[in-house]
């Protein structure tokens, strides 16, 4: 591991494990008799999903799109391009988005948006951090698993570059290598 790029190890493996247990626990008590679809959201949630479905325990689909932002010009309307679309339709489904960390809001304001438009009967969204201080749009976040400081994020599935999604915690990169 490349272990210079680490500022600060922020949430460790078992912080994480014990959390993402929990939020398994609340959404199978919150779905029951349902069967939602839980929509991982390419690349950065794969982590986050393949631990967090197998704490659930009620029946679910899983499915997943990945998107990515428009340029500068679009930026205030957070429209996003998306790259791979859902395999199945939403139309009257229960869907959990799941995301490896909200910042903006943008990305999620726009995708909740649309699977509503395409007719999901309920949409809500579970994410493992949340950058509070960063929100440009107002979002209902339904489950969330840690709060972290503005800062640049690597592991358990948030890159650099494509790099670092492989550390089992979260830690943050030391400036020098973003900047
Ligand atoms: P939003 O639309 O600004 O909320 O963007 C969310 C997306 O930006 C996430 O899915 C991440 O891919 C990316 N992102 C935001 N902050 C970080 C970070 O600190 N580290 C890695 N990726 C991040
Ligand atoms: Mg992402």
């Amino acid at each position: 591991m490349d272990d210079q790029a680490i500022k600060e190890i922020l949430i460790t493996e078992e912080e994480i494990k014990k959390r993402v247990k929990e939020l398994g626990d609340e959404i199978s008590k919150d779905y029951i008799g349902k069967e939602p679809v839980v929509l991982g959201i390419l690349k950065g949630a794969v982590v986050f999903l393949s631990d967090l479905i197998r704490e659930i325990k009620i029946p679910i689909n899983i499915d997943f799109m990945a998107v990515s932002s428009y340029g500068k010009s679009s930026v205030s309307t957070g429209e996003v391009r998306i790259i791979k679309d859902l395999d199945y339709s939403v139309e009257d489904k229960d869907i959990i988005i799941v995301e490896d960390i909200i910042d903006t809001g943008l990305t999620l304001g726009y995708l909740k948006e649309l699977l509503v438009k395409r007719g999901a009967k309920s949409v809500k969204i579970c994410t493992l951090l949340d950058k509070p201080e960063r929100r440009k749009i107002e979002i209902d976040v339904d489950y969330m698993g840690f709060k972290i400081p503005d800062e640049f994020i690597i592991g358990y599935g948030l890159d650099y570059n494509e790099k670092y999604r492989n550390y089992p915690f979260v830690a943050s990169l030391k400036e020098e290598y973003y900047k």
